[in-house]
């Protein structure tokens, strides 16, 4: 064979491999409103950065005919390349090859791309659209799976780690996006579970549909699994691109700055005036973090999901921050069991990546009752308050109005390592509300008195008394748990000199093998 002949034989085995399961496989992937593998790949990638390996990979599956078939790629898209100039691996499973499913080969394309990730410290993004293992290859498909599961732990914290859904991931392999740190599902085509409706009807008698078992709305809104949903596959695409861009590459890097034209010092006067003069009132905090952080330019998390808490990340003075902060526009902002999960998982990523926390407070304490109890709340709730001890990250709080009991204690308290703990005027910090506490400090009072305009008046002038006593932020800040009380038309240039100040912060815990949350 001359060379030419040569590289015309390699140029004709590429042209094979891209066309995966080939033209007609393609056509109904497009048909259901599905890109292909590559034209992912070609969308998040950086023009011409991307680098393949093992396109000429193929199964060794001898079973059901299978050595007749073959495709080269075997039904996965590996490589590297870059996001905004930063390199990246990834892996984008070929739905039009044995729909995507998972063979011994296919695995260990996958974990040759985490490997080299991990060696060289960049993000992994996997990109999922598979009908699970492959059925044909039996055990060696299985072990395949559990050997991307031990890499997507051993890259926990190392690496960030993002998978898309962007079709099927049934069975057993949902467990390695849960194990990534966050999951984008596109709506109507992505769906996981980790039994379909099928298995569900016939071990439970349920009758569901594939979206309402696992579809984006549900696990966006109901479960919790997925961080962010997406209309259609190119809008996911470029969340994933503006989601990386608030990480560092590893775990030994800082988050990339970026410039910025928003004044470090403007002033904001509407702040002054957004807490009602009714303490009960509702406001939206979304308002007030898009007033403070840079071109008002916040990328939430997990927004439909435990909505009493908001988490997300944002960038002040270009610096990338995590905000977590309590919701008075859905049930008061409440601490519950899915507020405390949710933001105990924020936390640790933010914590793990060094992206600074900034923490703001209006919480009137952890949600009371038979169903929080029952359902383990005192152990969930400790995941939040584990979270913000461990961290040793920046750690800037912002207490706006309430922060009651424990919940005073949990939200980024000056006791947990808070390094720079502000307060605005209208910041409320006691045990309890001034309702329960007068409730419990003159019970026997309240029990005397009949006559019911009489024990309202006495009620409120005990509310008043305790309100001028305990509702300020001047007691806490009486025993330095608060190291100033700002002006709310400042706190943007409060926070940017506080995180400046905190750049060079060095913490460390104890060394352990590793330490035990409760989970
Ligand atoms: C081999 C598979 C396959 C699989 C699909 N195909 N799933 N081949 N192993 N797991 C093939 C089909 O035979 C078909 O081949 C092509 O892929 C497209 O599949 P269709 O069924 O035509 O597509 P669609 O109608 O869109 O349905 C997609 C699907 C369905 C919902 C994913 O294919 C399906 O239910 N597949 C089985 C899913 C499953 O039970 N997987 C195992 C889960 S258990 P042709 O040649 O016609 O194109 C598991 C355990 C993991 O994964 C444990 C890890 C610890």
């Amino acid at each position: 064979m001359s060379i030419q002949d040569k590289i015309k034989e390699l140029t004709e085995l590429r042209n094979e491999a891209m066309l995966g399961g080939g033209e007609k496989r393609i056509k109904t992937q497009h048909r259901k409103g599905k890109l292909t593998a590559r034209e992912r790949i070609d969308l998040l990638l950086d023009d011409g950065s991307f680098e393949e390996f093992d396109m000429f990979v193929s199964h060794r599956c001898i079973d059901f005919g299978l050595e007749e078939e073959t495709y080269l790629s075997d039904g996965v898209v590996t490589g590297y390349g870059t996001i905004d100039g930063r390199l990246v691996y990834l892996f984008s499973q070929d739905f039009t090859v044995f729909g995507g499913s998972l063979s011994e080969m296919y695995a260990a394309k996958i974990c040759k791309v985490m490997d080299m990730a991990m060696k060289v410290g960049a993000p992994v993004v996997g990109i999922n659209d598979s009908g699970g293992a492959r059925i044909q290859e039996g055990v060696k498909s299985l072990g395949g799976y559990a050997d991307i599961f031990q890499r997507n732990v051993l890259a926990s914290g190392v690496i960030p780690q993002i998978s898309a859904v962007f079709g099927p991931c049934a069975g057993g392999a949902v467990y390695s996006p849960a194990l990534t740190d966050f999951i984008i599902m596109a709506k109507n085509t992505g769906y996981m579970f980790i039994t379909g409706p099928k298995v569900v009807k016939t071990v439970t008698g349920e009758v569901v549909t594939e979206e309402d078992l696992g579809g984006a709305s549900i696990h966006s809104s109901k479960s919790g699994v997925c961080h962010f949903t997406c209309d259609n596959e190119e809008q996911g695409i470029m969340l994933i691109r503006k989601l990386l861009s608030y990480m560092p590459q590893n775990n030994f890097e800082d988050p990339p700055i970026y410039a910025c034209s928003d004044p470090i010092d403007r002033i904001e006067d509407s702040l002054n005036e957004v807490i009602p003069d009714n303490p009960n009132k509702p406001y939206d905090i979304i308002d007030v973090i898009d007033s403070i952080v840079d071109d008002g330019e916040f990328l939430e998390v997990q927004p439909a999901y435990a909505r009493n808490i908001v988490i997300g990340f944002a960038r002040m003075n270009g610096m990338p921050i995590g905000i977590v902060s309590n919701q008075p526009n859905y049930l008061a902002g409440v601490l519950d069991i899915n507020a405390s999960r949710k933001a105990a998982r924020f936390v640790r990523f933010c914590d793990a990546f060094n992206i600074p926390i900034l923490t703001l407070v209006d919480v009137p304490g952890y949600l009371p009752g038979t169903s929080q109890e029952y359902g383990g709340i005192i152990i969930h709730g400790a995941k939040l308050l584990y979270a913000y001890a461990e961290a040793t990250v920046p750690k800037i709080t912002v207490i706006l109005r309430k922060a009651y009991g424990g919940a005073y204690d949990v939200m980024g308290s000056k006791h947990l390592r808070g390094d720079i703990n502000y307060a605005w005027p209208t910041a409320e910090i006691s045990v309890m509300g001034p309702k329960g506490a007068i409730e419990v400090l003159y019970f026997k009072e309240l029990k005397e008195i009949t006559d019911a305009k009489e024990k309202i008046k006495f009620v409120a002038e005990k509310e008043q008394e305790y309100r001028e006593k305990f509702a300020t932020p001047y007691e806490a800040a009486k025993y330095g748990y608060i190291d100033d009380v700002i002006e709310p038309r400042n706190t943007r240039f409060r926070i940017i000199r506080a995180l400046q100040s905190l750049q060079s912060k060095k913490v460390t815990n104890p060394p352990k093998k590793h330490s035990n949350i409760p989970l």
